[in-house]
C-alpha cells in the first residue's frame, strides 16, 4: 500500500495551481522568513514588472519571442522539423548535438527529463567544452556507430562548437565521403548571419532557423531544442502545448492562481532578505540536466550590476550526504527551491530476501514502493532544513511528461524574466561572458578584428 508523510502545512501560507493542474507551488515552508503579509505586498511590484514584459517597455524588449510560445514557430517549420528529424532517426543510431550555452543545455534536460527508463540514450553532446579527453572519448565511442550531427549555434561564432564542428564533421566525411555526410548534417543558426549560416548556405545542408527576438537561453522551444528533442521521440507538440497553457495562466495577476508570479515575489523577497543563494534541488536525477538548464537560465539572466541570485543545484539524496551538513547549518545565506514530480514513477518494491531471524533492523521498508520512500525523503527533508533555518518551498508537477514538462520550461522563464525586471537588470543580455572569450582570443592570438565574436 502506498503512504505519504507530508510535512505540517500552515493553511495561512500560500499554495498556488494554474487552473490546468500542471504546476503546484507549496509555500508553507518560507513561513519563518516570509508572512502571507509580505508576498501580498509585493503584488504590486509584480505586477508593474508583468506591465513592462508583456508591454515590450523594458531592457531587452527585442527579445521577447518566447513569450508567445504559441506564436514562436510556424506549423509548416514545426512539420519540417519533425520530417527531417524522423527521416534522419530512420538512417542513424545517434545524433550528436553540438553547441554550448542556450544552445544545447534546453534539449539535454528535456530528453533527459522524459527518457523511458532503460532505454538507450540515442543524443550526444559535443562543443560544451574543449577538453581533449571529453571529446577523444566521444569521438572514440561513435566509432562504429551510425550518427549524424546538429550544429546549434545563433551566432555561429562560437569556438566550443565551432572546434567541436570541425572534428565531427571531418570523421563523418572520412567515413562516408563529403557527399554522403551532407545529407546527415543539419545546421541550426541565424536566418542571415555568421559563419555557421554562410556555411549551411554554401554546403545546402538542411538548416533551420533561431528566430531573431529568442536570446540562447530562452530557445528551447525554437528549432534549438525541438529538433534533437524530435530525433529523440519527444512529442514536441505537447510540450509546445504545455508551454502555450501555461502562458496564459501566467497573465493571470492572483498569487493563488499563478504559481510563477508566486515564486517569483518569494525568490525576491527572500534576496532582499539576504538569501542570496537558491538552490534548485530535486529527489530525481533525471531533472539535473533540468536543474543545469535553470542554473544558465537564471544566473545569465540576473547576474549583473552587482546583483542577481545565485543560482546553484543539488540532486538528492545523494547531495545530503555532501551539501546537508552546509545546509542544514551552514551561513544562513540559501533558501531552496524543491523540484518534484508527485506520480507516475515506475514500481520498484524493497524485496523481502533476508533471513527473518537475522536482524537487519531493515525490515521496516521491505515491500514499499521506492517511490514513495523517496517522498518521504523529500518531506523530510524539507522540514529538517526549515527547521535549520533554510526557508524552502516546492514546485511540483503531477507527472512528469512532455506537456508537463513545456508548462514547467515557460513557468521558469516567465519568472526569471519577471525577477530581472524587479532587480532592475535586463534579462535577456550576457555582457559578462564576454571578457573571458576576449582574453581567451588574445591569448590565442586571433586576428584582433575578429575578438569580439
Ligand atoms: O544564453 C545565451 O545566449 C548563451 O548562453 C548562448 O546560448 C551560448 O553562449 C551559445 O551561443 P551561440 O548559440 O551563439 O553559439
Amino acid at each position: 500500500m502506498s503512504y505519504q508523510v507530508r510535512t505540517k502545512v500552515n493553511m495561512m501560507t500560500f499554495k498556488s495551481t494554474f487552473a490546468n493542474n500542471s504546476i503546484h507551488i507549496d509555500a508553507s515552508l518560507v513561513e519563518s522568513h516570509l508572512s502571507d503579509a509580505q508576498i501580498n505586498s509585493l503584488q504590486g511590484e509584480i505586477d508593474k514588472a508583468a506591465q513592462t514584459l508583456h508591454g515590450k517597455t523594458g531592457p531587452g524588449s527585442d527579445f521577447l519571442g518566447w513569450l508567445e510560445p504559441a506564436m514562436i514557430i510556424p506549423n509548416e517549420e514545426l512539420a519540417r522539423i519533425k520530417e527531417t528529424a524522423g527521416h534522419l532517426r530512420g538512417k542513424t543510431d545517434f545524433l550528436v548535438v553540438i553547441g554550448i550555452g542556450g544552445s544545447y543545455l534546453g534539449a539535454r534536460a528535456c530528453y533527459e527529463a522524459l527518457r523511458k527508463p532503460g532505454s538507450a540514450y540515442c543524443l550526444k553532446y559535443a562543443g560544451i567544452n574543449m577538453s581533449a579527453d571529453y571529446h577523444t572519448d566521444l569521438i572514440e565511442s561513435l566509432k562504429d556507430a551510425r550518427f549524424a550531427i546538429n550544429v546549434i549555434s545563433k551566432s555561429g561564432t562560437t569556438t566550443e562548437p565551432a572546434i567541436a564542428f570541425m572534428a565531427f564533421r571531418e570523421k563523418l566525411e572520412w567515413r562516408i565521403g563529403h557527399d554522403n555526410a551532407q545529407s546527415l548534417i543539419v545546421a541550426t543558426t541565424d536566418a542571415k548571419k555568421g559563419a555557421l549560416r554562410r556555411l549551411a548556405d554554401a554546403e545546402g545542408w538542411t538548416s533551420f532557423i533561431i528566430p531573431d527576438d529568442v536570446g540562447g537561453r530562452f530557445s528551447v522551444l525554437t528549432p534549438v531544442g525541438l529538433f534533437p528533442l524530435a530525433y529523440a521521440g519527444v512529442d514536441i507538440d505537447a510540450l509546445l502545448n504545455g508551454a502555450t497553457d501555461c502562458a496564459k495562466y501566467c497573465k493571470e495577476k492572483t498569487f493563488r492562481k499563478n504559481p510563477a508570479r508566486l515564486y517569483t515575489a518569494i525568490r525576491y523577497l527572500l534576496y532582499k532578505k539576504g538569501l542570496s543563494i537558491e538552490l534548485l534541488a530535486s529527489f530525481e536525477p533525471r531533472l539535473a540536466q533540468l536543474v543545469e538548464w535553470w542554473k544558465q537560465l537564471a544566473g545569465e539572466s540576473e547576474g549583473k550590476n552587482g546583483r542577481g541570485l545565485f543560482p546553484a543545484g543539488a540532486i538528492f539524496s545523494r547531495d545530503l550526504h555532501s551539501l546537508g551538513q552546509w545546509i542544514q547549518d551552514g551561513p544562513r545565506i540559501l533558501f531552496e527551491t524543491f523540484l518534484s514530480i508527485m506520480g507516475g514513477e515506475p514500481s520498484l518494491k524493497v524485496p523481502d530476501i533476508n533471513d527473518p531471524t537475522a536482524d537487519d533492523g531493515l525490515s521496516y521498508l521491505v515491500g514499499r514502493e521506492l517511490s514513495d520512500i523517496n517522498r518521504v525523503a523529500c518531506d523530510a527533508t524539507r522540514a529538517a532544513h526549515a527547521q535549520g533555518g533554510c526557508p524552502n518551498l516546492e514546485v511540483s508537477v503531477p507527472v512528469m511528461d512532455a506537456y508537463n514538462l513545456g508548462a514547467l520550461i515557460y513557468f521558469f522563464e516567465y519568472a526569471i524574466a519577471l525577477t530581472g525586471y524587479l532587480l532592475q537588470v535586463n534579462p535577456f543580455d550576457q555582457p559578462g561572458v564576454e571578457i573571458y572569450k576576449r582574453n581567451m582570443f588574445k591569448l590565442l592570438g586571433k586576428p584582433a578584428e575578429d575578438n569580439a565574436k
